[in-house]
């Protein structure tokens, strides 16, 4: 027997009714479906809606839908349009005629968002995990980088000289941006629809805040309505995701460029590279391409998502079918992408001689300039004065005489200003790239990490 069609004269069209099952995508969620079936009839068992042997023999009955799911061994039938009617279809084959009253004063309504969203929070902690152990990989490069000397790159081009320590902390605070959201977007998750029913809420007596607290979410949701709609959750798992896409990217097109036989800074290790099927001498950086690459299809959820919810007037509309695959597809997708640039980061061979190789004298401008300043030249005319140094050629290489052509101001202690060591522990500032300040954020990295484990 069909959940519905009671009024229906006519079978449903072969391809309509496949068109509309969601039992490929939502069977995702069979566990998070049966721990919402127990809860529920627990609470219509208390409620005294259901006799309490009755409760009893179907939560048990539920149990071993659930172990079937766990073994491996449920097998779906050609009328289960969904996970629900998948579940509700077998509780009877195995517990006869009282499994018809599992739906009392329920809907697929609440019990479709209360499932997603026990999901979704459960992914959401998986998440976590996983960044941490990127950052993990990123404290352990950096603590061994943390007075490698690099030049540090805007527009792509040479700036100023920093350590490669503080690069690498620079992503890890991205990352602990990331872990604050996902955080925050896993506690505001924790609501719960269950007992809302189609959109007006449910006939019975339910405790609806002992149900919430017995499916572990923090409270029930205050209006059913809203309750039924409401895929925010979904669109912020999407947008962390986006957004944590777009860091492991960031990081990915750089480590690309590193990597590049032109820079030479850093190679992958062969267990993260890929060959090429024509080039014998080919090492390519896939992995970090495939994270760029997969950083826009996440990107592509989100819109999807958002377009998707504008629309919808009220409760429920079939629509929201459509908000399980753009999120279990970026949760595979950051299931697989964090350990990978994780394991690529720990692996990562770094070439402290080719970083310090490309530190040229011009790096050492800003030095230049700053001496000035402390000569009591203004900073606006050092600048310039500089820039009248810089066409005669390396810094480092211009006689003093000629450069006291262009100012006075210059004197035989400029000399002491070649040395790129001596510029990075300049910035000894909060947040500076000194060896001293990346030691700092270390110890403060390292705490984070702690804290979380
Ligand atoms: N498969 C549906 C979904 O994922 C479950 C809810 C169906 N509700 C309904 N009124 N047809 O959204």
């Amino acid at each position: 027997m069909k959940l519905w069609g009671g009024t229906f004269d006519e079978a449903p069209d072969a391809l309509a009714y496949r068109y509309n099952a969601s039992l490929p995508v939502d069977q995702r969620m069979w566990a998070q479906d049966v721990r919402g079936s127990q809860a529920w009839v627990r609470a219509l068992g208390k409620a005294g809606v259901l006799a309490a042997d009755e409760a009893a023999q179907i939560e048990a009955g539920l149990e071993r839908v659930y172990a079937e799911f766990a073994a491996g061994s449920f097998v779906f039938a050609a009328g289960d349009e969904d996970i629900h009617t998948a579940v509700e279809r077998r509780l009877g084959e195995l517990i006869g005629p009282v499994a018809g009253k599992l739906h009392t004063g329920r809907s697929r309504n609440d019990q479709v968002a209360t499932d997603f969203r026990l999901w979704v929070m459960e992914a959401e902690g998986r998440v976590l995990a996983h960044l941490r152990k990127v950052q993990a990989a990123l404290v352990e490069q950096a603590e061994a980088h943390a007075a490698t000397l690099l030049p540090g790159y805007t527009h792509m081009q040479r700036a100023q000289p920093i350590t490669f320590g503080h690069w690498l902390l620079s992503h890890f605070w991205a990352l602990e941006r990331d872990v604050a959201r996902w955080q925050a977007s896993r506690a505001a998750a924790a609501v719960c629809p269950l007992g809302s029913a189609a959109l007006a809420g449910t006939a019975y007596p339910i405790d609806r805040a002992a149900l919430a607290a017995d499916l572990g979410f923090t409270r029930a949701a205050e209006n059913s309505l809203d309750a039924i709609g409401d895929r925010d959750f979904a669109a912020e798992f999407l947008f962390n995701a986006a957004l944590l896409g777009t860091h492991l990217s960031r990081v990915a097109e750089a480590l690309v460029i590193y990597a590049t036989a032109e820079f030479g800074f850093v190679s992958l290790a062969d267990a993260y590279s890929s060959g090429s099927s024509l080039m014998p001498q080919k090492k390519n950086p896939d992995v970090l391409e495939l994270t760029r690459g997969k950083a826009g299809t996440l990107l592509g959820h989100l819109t999807g998502l958002l377009a998707m919810l504008k629309g919808l007037a009220s409760a429920y509309d079939k629509d929201l079918q459509e908000d399980k695959a753009p999120v279990i597809a970026a949760f595979d997708a950051l299931d697989v992408m964090l350990p990978v640039i994780a394991g690529t980061i720990t692996t990562l061979k770094v070439y402290p001689e080719r970083m310090a190789a490309a530190l040229d004298a011009a790096l050492l401008a800003t030095e230049l300039a700053d001496y000035l300043v402390r000569k009591r030249v203004p900073f606006r005319e050092a600048h310039h004065l500089v820039g009248l140094v810089i066409k005669l050629g390396p810094l480092n290489a211009t006689p003093l005489a000629a450069m006291q052509a262009i100012s006075p101001a210059f004197e035989a202690d400029v000399a002491e200003l070649w040395d790129f060591a001596a510029a990075v522990e300049r910035r000894a500032a909060l947040g500076g790239t000194s060896v001293a300040s990346v030691r700092a954020q270390l110890a403060e990295a390292k705490a984070r990490l702690a804290a979380a484990a």
